[in-house]
Parts: C-alpha cells; structure tokens; sequence
C-alpha cells in the first residue's frame, strides 16, 4: 500500500495497486458531516483522475456511515458539496465503484451506497432507511432506489418501520452483491479483491438508477397501498412521515426516476421544516443525552453483572426477568412459595411461546437460563438483585435487612418500586451506597423506559452500572432522584387528579379521554383505568362513596374485566362504549358534592390535563429530581405514551410557549384552587426570561 494522502478532515484516499480506497474516519458513527461528503466527492474524483481502475469506499471504525449528520439539521444551509453530488460522483464514475460495508448502513449512509456500482458486506452487517422514526424520509435517493433493489412490498415495509435488516436478508433482497464470512478486518480484503474481479471480469457499471423490473411489478398496482395503508394504519395514527414515505415509494414505482427524486426533494423538505421532524429528532438526541449523568465519568468502574437475582415473580417480577435472559443472563427468580412460583414461571413461558420472535427452541434456551427458588440464600451468588415484591414499605425494609445479609459484599440491591421512598429502603442495610430504584414499567419485558432512582448514598459505581445494564437489555434510561412517584407517576397524578374533577364538572369520561386519544395518546385515564382494573386496591368493607371511583367498584363495575367499569365493553369485541348510567352516577356523586355541572370545553380538557403536568415538571427540575428537561421528556414519550411527534411535555410546553401557558396556569389556579395549580417559580422565571424547558438542566 502506498503513502494515504488526505483528502479532507475525515476522508483518505489509499491504493492498493490498481484499486483506490476512499477511506472515512468520522467517529463515532462515520455521519456524513460536511467534511465527509466534501472528501468523499474529491477523494472519488482524485481516484479516478489517478488512473484507478477500481474504487472501494470503506469505513474506519465500528460502522459504515449511518446516516446524515443530523445535528446539521435545521442549521441553514450546508457547507461544502451536497449529497447529491457525492452520489452522482459515485453513480457517474467510469471505473467501478464498490461500497464495502460493515456495522450499520443507514439512512444517507445507505444512500451513499446505494449508488456504488456493487456492495459487499461483512455478515455481521445491518441496512436500514431509519429515517422515520425522525420524521423523515430519505432524502438522498433513497425512496426512489431502495424499491428498485427490494421490490416495492420490501421498501415498504423498510421505510415505514424503519427496521434494520441483517447480510442475509439483504443478499436475499437484492440489496447487497456479496458476503464476506469473518469479522470487519477482513472487509477490506475481500472488497479489494472483489474490485480486482470487477475489473479482470469487466463487470458492468451497473447504476440502481436505471433498474426497472422490481418496480415495473407494482406498477399501477393501487390496491398494494390501499392496503398496505390499511395495514400499518393503527401503528402510524397521528404520524405525517409513515405516509410521505409511502408517496415516495408509488412515485418510484409510477413515475420516471428523476420525477420520482423531485416528489421525495418535495415531501422531505416539508417533513424536514415541519414540527413532528423537530420534535422527534429532539428526541433522538434527548434519549441520547440522558446517559450522560454529571458527576459520574464514563471510565466509572462497573459492577460485572453475570448473574441477576429477582424477587417475587408476579406481573413485574417475570417481566424483569425475561429482559435478562434475552440477553444470555441468567436470573434467579425467588417467590414465596410453589404455588406462586410455579405460577410465575408459567406466565414467563407463555409469553415466551405466545411471541412471534421467539422459536420453540429459543423458548426451551431462554427458559433454561431461569432458575425458580423459594429460598432468598439462593442469591447469594448474584450480583444484582431486583426485589418486585408487593408496594409496602414494612415489606420491602424487611426484605432489604434479609438480602443484605444474604448478597455477596459488592452486589447491586434494587427495588422496582413506583413510588416508595428508596433511601428508606436502602437505610435498612449496612450497604446503602449498594441500593438503588430500577422502575421498570408493565409489561416490563415490553415497555422501553427504565426510570433508574439514585438514592442519597447510591455509589457512583451502583449509579453508572444501572445506566449500563439498561442499555444492555434494551431499555432506554433516565436517572431521576428520590420523591413520591420520581419523575413519571408524579406527573401522571396530577393529570389524573384534573381529570377525575372535570368529569365531576360536567365533562365525561368519554370527552377527557378522546381528547387525549386525539393529542396522540393511545388511551385515556378512564380507559386505562378500565383496563387496568377500578378495584386494584380497592376493599369492599372499607369502600364509602367518597370518590367516583369506589361508586363504581360499589355498582359492581371492575373494569374491562367484568365489562362495566367507565364504559360498557362488548363481550366478543371489546369495543368500549360510553354508558348513560355511569353518567348518571357521576352527576349524582356531582350533587352531592355540590358541584354544579356544566359544559366543558375540548380546549378546556387539554389544558387542564397536561398544564399541570408541564407545571409540575418544571416543579421537578427546581428540585433537581430531573437532571435535565428533556430526560422528562424521554420518561414521558417512552413510558406514559406521549406522542414522539410532540417531542414530550417540556418540548411541547416550549412549543405553545412558556408566557402562554404560565397566564392559564395563574387564571386556573384563581378559578379552581388546588396545590397542583400552585405556580412553579421556574416556569414563571423561564417565560419571563424567554426560557425554555427543554434545555434547562438545574
Ligand atoms: N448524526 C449525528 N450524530 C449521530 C448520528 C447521526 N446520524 N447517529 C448517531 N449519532 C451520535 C449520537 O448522538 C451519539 O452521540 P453521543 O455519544 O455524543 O451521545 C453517538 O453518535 C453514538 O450513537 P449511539 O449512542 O446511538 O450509538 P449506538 O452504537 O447505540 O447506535 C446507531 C449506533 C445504530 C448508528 C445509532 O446511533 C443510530 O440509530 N443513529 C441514527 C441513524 C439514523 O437515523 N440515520 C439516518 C439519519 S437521517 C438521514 O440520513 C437523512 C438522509 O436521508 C438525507
Ligand atoms: P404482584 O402482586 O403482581 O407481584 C408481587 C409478587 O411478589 C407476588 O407474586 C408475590 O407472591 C411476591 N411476593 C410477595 N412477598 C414476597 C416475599 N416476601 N418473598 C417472595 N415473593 C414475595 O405485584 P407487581 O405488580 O408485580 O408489583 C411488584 C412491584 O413492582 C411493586 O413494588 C409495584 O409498585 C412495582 N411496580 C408495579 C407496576 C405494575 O404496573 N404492576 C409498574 C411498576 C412498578
């Protein structure tokens, strides 16, 4: 190999006798800043006009390129040459032009390759067009070539779920001309070697561009989006990007290429300049930032968690559990006795079979790694263990006090407690620099949020080991601190408190929940409180009228599990339908109460659910329960079903503005009263000063 010569900040050209490599070295993720695609267009313009015969583009580092440097997003225009002029570089060269490719292809980065004359990919590799899930399309091409390659119904199913697909799928697709067997070192010997052969062979410059078979077959084939539409109709309610893509895609298959590009230039740049794209890259770089926790540096020593202990296999317990041995860790599950183990263990399986990912013998795998006890000494060998025992203090301190005695000197004790006080918890040991909240939420093996609770004397190491394992099992992480509820259920009981008074003012169950249904949440409070069941915690000799709630329970109505809760459901579909009667016992609990009932507005309903939330969580950020606006964000969207497209509470509350919502706040506070509406010198200091929320970090 002779001398590299650098191109550009991130970009080097090397030659391997007749071959050229164009090599990009932009850590971490190889995106395509300016500087890239700057060294990209000279690096492959410089190898032609040095008499390459071939040109391989490789990456250093963990990964292709995987995506457009999105932090340049909505920073006006672009320095340096655009993408477009990097492609039709590649696409127009007039030797070949080789994509050698290994950890992740995305977005632009897989655009890029994508006008390579032939990709070669190591096995371990992925190829995606994530661009929705930041609200956009591809906007490099990459509507208009991906379904040439894959045929229509695949770039469809790509692009509107944004999925990454493995080597195999993507040789099998078409997407990929080869696989190299071994690790990314070996990439670039086969890339070279596969250029040689492109060049004794004289392989065609084969341009994706021009390909027509694949899309010929959808082509006027209307009921393929009809009902690919009607498919993915439920999953994409509320979100722009899913549709414009599916444009994209009936443009490529009904129109010339170069009309094709004008309707996805058109369609991105809305989706680029409209809110839904802001807040859901806000989002990606919230996510992000919430794993950076002050204070703890990244090389902070981690506990090697190689076994996990968990307590109590009820709803929680075996959730938690599963998140483990998805990943190859083995868990000791302790119950109290047989019965409930046996019982626990056998929801675990049943979940297991019932998934549609999970093969019959990963089932009997991952069911292998469980180990089921009653006796609490068995986690002695653990290096971590989850309590999910029932929600009492009494309990749980009884139980802390036993596994310290028990857990080896250096083993992380957590408790999955939604609201308890931890460093009550933790103070019953003589290790509270080991003990620490993991809230996980039901279904844990599902739901993505972990709301991790640092107590006052969590060590560092405790701290940083929880925010690993999070990211290990697949969990998105917010560290939050110590007070009733942390950062989530705080917020979600001041909605809930709000609710239950308007329905008692005249609103009905049904308006508060369809308002929220149509903000973006998948359901209301009524509605999930149906589901979850009204007389969770509810006892008929100490029920006495005094909520709306313990009235319903009363009139036998449980919830969706008896079919009367807040709505009637119907016994074969399940479809909720608003019931005169509770109506009725609603406005006789109103009377009695001496509310008079009116009217209430839709826009009355909305700001009266989620301004005190916004209130309350500035409330949160002034006690430094959140360590930055946008991790209650991150709580919001992947725990309680915020819509991503509205970025979180505090994006959104930046979005109607501060001034706005703190002259609602004082004017309900006047009107209604309540601690809830007691307004958060925060809030107030941020609207006066032109603040935001989303970036605020005490
Ligand atoms: N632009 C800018 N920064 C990016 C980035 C991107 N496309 N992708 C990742 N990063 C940054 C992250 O913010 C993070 O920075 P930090 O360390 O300062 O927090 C760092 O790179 C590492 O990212 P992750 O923590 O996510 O690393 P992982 O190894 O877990 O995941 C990944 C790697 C799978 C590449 C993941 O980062 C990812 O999914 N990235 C986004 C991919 C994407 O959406 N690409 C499409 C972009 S839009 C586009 O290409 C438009 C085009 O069509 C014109
Ligand atoms: P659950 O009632 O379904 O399960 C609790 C399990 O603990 C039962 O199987 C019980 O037999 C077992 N148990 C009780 N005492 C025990 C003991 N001394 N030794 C061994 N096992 C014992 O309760 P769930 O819903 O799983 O809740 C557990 C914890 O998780 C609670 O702290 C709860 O607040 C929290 N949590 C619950 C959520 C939910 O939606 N259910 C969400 C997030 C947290």
């Amino acid at each position: 190999m002779s001398e590299p010569i650098t191109v550009s900040e991130s970009v080097r050209l090397e030659r391997e006798g007749d071959i050229s490599l164009v090599v990009v070295a932009n850590p971490p993720v190889n995106a395509l800043s300016w500087h890239v695609r700057q060294g990209l267009f000279d690096g492959i313009t410089r190898a032609t006009n040095d008499g390459a015969k071939a040109i391989v583009v490789i990456c250093d580092g963990r990964t292709f390129i995987a995506g457009a440097d999105i932090s340049e997003f909505g920073g006006g225009a672009p320095h340096a040459v655009g993408l477009q002029e990097v492609q039709t570089a590649m696409e127009d060269a007039s030797v070949p032009v080789i994509a050698a490719i290994h950890g992740t292809a995305l977005g632009g980065g897989l655009e890029v390759a994508l006008c390579a004359h032939y990709r070669v990919a190591v096995t371990s590799a992925k190829f995606g067009l994530p661009e929705v899930n930041l609200g956009l399309l591809p906007g490099a091409g990459g509507t208009q070539r991906l379904p040439r390659l894959v045929g229509v119904p695949k770039a469809l199913e790509m692009m509107t779920t944004g999925r990454h697909i493995s080597s195999v799928e993507a040789l099998d697709g078409g997407l990929i001309d080869d696989v190299v067997d071994g690790d990314p070192a070996a990439l670039r010997d086969a890339a070279i070697a596969f250029a040689n052969r492109a060049v004794t062979e004289d392989l065609p410059l084969l341009r994706v561009r021009d390909r027509d078979e694949k899309v010929a077959q959808a082509r006027g084939d209307d009921q393929l989006f009809v009902d690919f539409r009607r498919g993915i109709a439920r999953k994409t309610r509320g979100f722009l990007a899913p549709e414009y893509n599916i444009q994209c895609i009936e443009a490529a298959a009904n129109l010339p290429f170069d009309a094709g590009l004008k309707v996805e230039g058109k369609l991105f740049m809305e989706l680029m300049t409209g809110p839904q794209s802001a807040a859901q890259r806000y989002a990606f770089f919230a996510e992000r930032a919430a794993n950076k926790i002050p204070g703890i540096a990244k090389d902070t020593s981690l506990i090697d968690v190689r076994k996990v202990g968990v307590l109590g296999a009820g709803t929680m317990g075996g959730g938690i559990a599963m998140n483990f041995v998805n990943v190859g860790i083995p868990v000791t599950i302790v119950e109290r006795d047989a019965a409930a183990l046996d019982m626990g263990l056998s929801v675990v399986r049943k979940n297991y079979e019932r998934s549609r990912s999970t093969t019959a013998e990963q089932v009997e795998q991952r069911m292998a790694l469980i180990t089921g006890s009653i006796d609490k000494s068995d986690f002695a060998d653990c290096d971590m263990v989850i309590e999910a025992v029932f929600e009492d203090m009494a309990l749980k301190q009884s139980i802390f006090r036993e596994l310290d005695e028990i857990c080896k000197p250096g083993a992380l004790l957590a408790s999955n407690t939604s609201a308890l006080d931890v460093n009550e918890i933790a103070a019953v040991t003589s290790r509270p620099e080991s003990v620490i909240g993991m809230h996980f939420f039901s279904p844990a093996n599902v739901m993505k949020l972990l709301e991790n609770v640092r107590g006052a004397k969590s060590s560092d190491s405790v701290v940083a080991t929880t925010m690993a394992i999070g990211k290990k099992i697949g969990k998105v992480s917010v560290m939050v601190g110590v007070c009733p509820g942390f950062v989530g259920n705080r917020m979600l009981f001041m909605r809930g408190a709000e609710a239950e008074r308007m329905i008692l003012e005249g609103a009905t169950p049904a308006q508060v929940d369809n308002v929220l249904y149509e903000f973006g949440f998948p359901m209301g409070p009524f509605s999930m409180s149906d589901l979850a069941g009204l007389d969770i915690g509810w006892k008929e000799q100490a029920s006495s009228s005094s909520t709306i709630r313990e009235v319903l329970c009363e009139n036998g109505r449980r919830g969706q599990k008896n079919g009367r809760g807040y709505y009637t459901y119907d016994s074969d579909t399940r479809a909720a339908t608003p019931d005169p009667e509770v109506e009725q016992l609603i406005k006789d609990f109103a009377v009695g109460q001496g509310i008079e009932q009116r009217d209430v507005t839709d826009q009355e309903v909305l700001e009266r659910l989620l301004y005190p939330m916004v209130n309350e969580g500035a409330k949160i950020l002034e006690e430094k329960i959140a360590i930055r606006g946008s991790d209650i964000d991150v709580v919001w969207v992947n725990g309680y079903g915020w819509p991503v497209y509205r970025g979180g509470p505090m994006h959104w509350a930046d979005s109607i503005g501060l001034a706005e919502i703190v002259g609602k706040i004082e004017g309900y506070s006047a009107s209604l009263g309540g601690g809830h509406w007691e307004l958060s010198p925060l809030l107030q200091s941020l609207a006066g000063s032109g603040g935001q929320l989303q970036t605020y970090s005490g």
